[in-house]
């Protein structure tokens, strides 16, 4: 056992600040725990020179130059720059050096993540990454440990906190989505370019991550239906009201016999469920195993405190690891059993079938200029489809040329309901295109 253990950070913004906080202010504490000390010893970043960085100990060695960081010994290596490049080169070359590596970044997981599982394993390596979905959340350490013992049958979650304060605020303020964004960028819950998170891409990314922990396929982030939040209207919240819900963006994982529904989208979410009742910028995540039943874990799902929490604990895991400690890392994550055996169904497991057998309730909200025969056109689409109507609501409106009103549908499956709006957006008396979204029921 080494006499310390010698960690190299690389990216000094958001959560690597934090991060050296939290490393310095708990050092004795964690050098207790760990029995061994934790020593930073170098720090790169593009930009350390513009920063105020005069209390990080002055033993720990600041550079901008990628290779006197690469080259630097370290037992540890922390990747907290975000984006492609460097951070998979710094990623890849420490594994291969037998580094243990620990990152937060999401997007190079949900491409990546079965490459640095391989080069992890192949070069007896650790990799931590819990903080790369749901920030200050352990959810990723729940799947891999707490239920490994259980079959997983679902997964949902707010794992954006930016469009779970956009959608909070509009729901309370009856405001629209344009200026709740730029509230919410002025308070700093959004980014100068929202994008990833408003048009649903970040927690596509968070839950191909969480779909491969939880059942063991990997599943390219592009393959899943992903709608963002940018066309919820507030009429939008009124009706929801009136069944009585609430608007979530929510990644949905789900395993169906032996296939997986994995899905992003804003739902109406039924006011019995828990999740509905998660606000601001708060994450949650339910997760429901076959025997346990449902498990919520609802906390901070950003910010540099909450985030270098869980860096941090990868960290101690690491430096645990590193002592020895190495039973659990690598219990295998690929391609866990998603047929069921008490069923006596030995099936190989491969590639799952994707959203085959989806299956919700439906909302279908429609702006149009009123004329006769409205509800007959909508309804003979429905119709055609084999599609059941379960409500019509009509809002009082003022505006016969701007006309909301909404279709309730009984639980159809989803590349049907793919089918009857792509038929809905043609018609021509539509204001803006019909907004379709799933229901979440109890
Ligand atoms: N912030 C959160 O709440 C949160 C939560 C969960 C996960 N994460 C993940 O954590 C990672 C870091 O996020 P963050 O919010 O801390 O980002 P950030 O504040 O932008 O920090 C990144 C730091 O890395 C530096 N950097 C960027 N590119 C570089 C390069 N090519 N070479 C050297 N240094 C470079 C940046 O310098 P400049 O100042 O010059 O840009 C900045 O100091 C990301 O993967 C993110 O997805 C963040």
């Amino acid at each position: 056992m080494s006499k310390e253990i010698h960690i190299a950070l690389a990216g000094l913004g958001t959560v690597g600040t934090a991060v050296v906080r939290l490393l310095q202010e708990e050092r004795s504490r964690y050098r207790e725990k760990l029995g061994v000390p934790l020593r930073l010893v170098s720090i790169f970043d593009r930009s350390y020179r513009r920063k105020e960085t005069s209390w990080i100990d002055p033993s720990v060695k600041l550079t901008d130059s990628l290779d006197e960081f690469l080259g630097t010994p370290a037992d540890i290596v922390v990747e907290l720059i975000g984006g492609i490049e460097p951070a998979d080169h710094i990623i890849s070359l420490s594994l291969r050096r037998h580094r243990a590596v620990v990152t937060a970044n999401k997007l190079l997981l949900a491409q990546s993540a079965r490459r640095y599982f391989e080069l992890a394993r192949e070069h007896n390596a650790y990799l931590g990454f819990e903080a790369a979905v749901a920030g200050g959340i352990p959810i990723l350490r729940v799947l891999r440990r707490s239920l490994l013992s259980d079959q997983l049958i679902r997964l949902r979650g707010i794992l954006n906190g930016t469009c779970n304060f956009i959608l909070s605020e509009m729901a309370e303020s009856g405001r629209p989505f344009q200026d709740v964004l730029k509230e919410a960028q002025q308070r700093g819950y959004a980014e100068a370019d929202p994008t990833l998170d408003i048009s649903g891409r970040d927690t596509t990314d968070k839950l191909a991550i969480l779909a491969l922990f939880a059942f063991g396929h990997f599943i390219d982030p592009q393959l899943i239906p992903t709608q963002g939040i940018t066309a919820i209207s507030p009429v939008d919240f009124s009706f929801a009201r009136k069944f009585d819900c609430a608007i979530k963006l929510l990644g949905v994982a789900e395993r169906i016999d032996h296939d997986l529904s994995l899905r992003v989208s804003p739902f109406l979410v039924s006011e019995h469920l828990t999740l509905s009742a998660v606000s601001g910028a708060f994450n949650a995540i339910e997760v429901t195993g076959a025997r346990v039943g449902p498990i919520l874990l609802s906390g901070k799902g950003a910010g540099g405190d909450p985030t270098a929490v869980s860096v941090v604990a990868d960290i101690l895991n690491a430096a645990l690891w590193a002592q020895g400690e190495r039973r659990f890392h690598f219990q295998p994550v690929l391609n866990r059993r998603t047929s069921d055996r008490a069923n006596g169904d030995e099936r190989t497991p491969g590639i799952p079938s994707l959203n085959v057998k989806e299956t919700y309730p439906y909302y279908i909200r429609f702006f149009v200029k009123d004329r006769p025969g409205i509800i007959a056109a909508v309804a003979s689409i429905l119709a055609r489809w084999g599609i059941n109507i379960r409500s019509v609501v009509q809002e009082p409106c003022s505006d016969p040329l701007n006309l909301p009103f909404v279709i309730t549908v009984e639980p159809t499956l989803s590349s049907i309901m793919d089918k009857a709006a792509a038929e809905f957006r043609i018609l021509d008396f539509n204001r803006v295109p019909p907004l379709v979204l799933p229901i979440l029921e109890p």
